[in-house]
C-alpha cells in the first residue's frame, strides 16, 4: 500500500510527531548534505506558481541526495489532455515520488489514486499539509509546545492553510480559533474532526469576533485571496476588511508569536509593523519548510 500525503487526515498523532522530531534533528544536524535516499528522484507538477514549497522541496531532496524534474502541466502532455491518471501511470514508472500543486484538491486525489509512487499535496484549494508541519515545528520551537498549543487563525479562515492548521492542531491537541466571516468557516471540517479531538483532547472554535485572539500563544493570517480565488476580490475584500492583523489585535492577544505561510499581502491582512516586529517568526517558519519537506521525504521515498 502506498503511502500519501494529501491533507494530514491520513497520519497518526505519533506519525506526525514523529516526522516533526526527525525535521528538527535535520535541522541541528551538523552540514547539510544528508544523502540517505541518493538516487532517488522527486517530481514536481505545479499548476500555480510557487516560492517556498517549490524551493524547500528541491533543495531538501538535493541535500539527500535525490534528483528533481519540475514542470507545469502545459510542458507535460498534461496540458493537452492526456488524463491525470495515464500521467501518474507513467510517472510512477520513472520516479520515486511526487508533488503536485493544484487548484482542485480532487486532482491531487486523482493522481494519487493512480500512482504506484507516495503523492504529496503541494497546495491545493483545500489543503497544505507540507505548510502545516513547518508551523507545528515552528510553534513547538517557539512556544515549546509540540501538544496543547493555542493558535488563533485570523481572516479567511476557509482556505487552506486554515484547514491544514485545524487538521493538525486536532491530532495534537491544539486549541485552534478559526475567526473570520461566518460566510468562509470551513464547517465540513467540524464534524470530521471530531474523532481526533476527543482523542487529543484539542477543540475548534469558530468565531467571527476578533476579540476572540484574547490570552493565545499565535495569530496567524494568509492572504484574503489566494491564488484561484481571483474573480472572488471584491467581496472577499469587504468581508474580511476588520480582520486585519495590526498591532491594536496582536496587543488585544497579549503577547503571541505572529505567523503567516507567505505570500503575504502587506497592508491588507497584516501590517508591516506586525509582519516586520519583533514577535514575527515568519522567516523561521519559512525556512522550517526546508527541515520539515526532508522529514516527509525521507518518511515517503523507499
Ligand atoms: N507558503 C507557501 O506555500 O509558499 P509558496 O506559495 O511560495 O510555495
Ligand atoms: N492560501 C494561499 C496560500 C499560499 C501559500 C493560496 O492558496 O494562495
Amino acid at each position: 500500500m502506498v503511502r500519501h500525503m494529501l491533507s494530514l487526515m491520513e497520519y497518526t498523532p505519533d506519525e506526525i510527531m514523529g516526522i516533526l522530531h526527525m525535521s528538527r534533528t535535520f535541522k541541528e544536524l551538523p552540514g547539510r548534505p544528508t544523502p540517505v535516499r541518493a538516487g532517488r528522484t522527486l517530481m514536481l507538477v505545479f499548476e500555480k506558481p510557487s516560492t517556498r514549497t517549490r524551493v524547500s522541496l528541491t533543495v531538501a531532496a538535493s541535500h539527500l541526495g535525490m534528483e528533481t524534474i519540475y514542470a507545469s502541466p502545459q510542458e507535460l502532455q498534461l496540458g493537452r489532455g492526456e488524463t491525470i491518471a495515464d500521467t501518474a501511470r507513467t510517472l510512477s514508472r520513472y520516479v520515486d515520488v511526487i508533488a503536485a500543486r493544484v487548484y482542485r484538491h480532487v486532482t491531487v486525489e486523482e493522481l494519487a489514486r493512480h500512482s504506484s509512487v507516495p503523492v504529496i499535496n503541494a497546495l491545493s484549494d483545500l489543503y497544505h499539509p507540507l505548510q502545516a508541519l513547518a508551523d507545528a515545528l515552528t510553534i513547538w520551537e517557539k512556544t515549546g509546545k509540540l501538544r496543547g498549543a493555542t493558535v488563533a487563525f485570523v481572516g479567511d479562515v476557509g482556505n487552506n492553510v486554515a484547514r491544514s492548521i485545524a487538521v493538525i492542531g486536532a491530532k495534537l491537541g491544539w486549541e485552534v480559533r478559526l475567526i473570520g466571516p461566518r460566510e468562509l468557516w470551513p464547517e465540513d471540517l467540524r464534524g470530521a474532526l471530531d474523532p481526533e479531538l476527543a482523542s487529543s483532547g484539542g477543540s475548534i472554535v469558530l468565531s467571527e469576533d476578533p476579540a476572540d485572539v484574547r490570552g493565545v500563544d499565535v495569530v496567524y493570517t494568509d492572504v484574503w485571496v489566494s491564488m484561484g480565488q481571483e474573480a472572488e476580490r471584491e467581496r472577499r475584500m469587504a468581508l474580511l476588511r476588520r480582520y486585519q492583523v495590526n498591532v491594536r489585535l496582536m496587543e488585544a492577544a497579549g503577547d503571541p508569536i505572529f505567523m503567516h505561510c507567505l505570500p503575504a499581502n502587506r497592508g491588507m491582512e497584516v501590517t508591516d509593523d506586525v509582519l516586520d516586529g519583533p514577535r514575527s517568526a515568519v522567516w523561521d517558519q519559512a525556512e522550517n519548510r526546508l527541515h520539515t519537506a526532508k522529514a516527509v521525504l525521507v518518511a515517503l521515498v523507499a
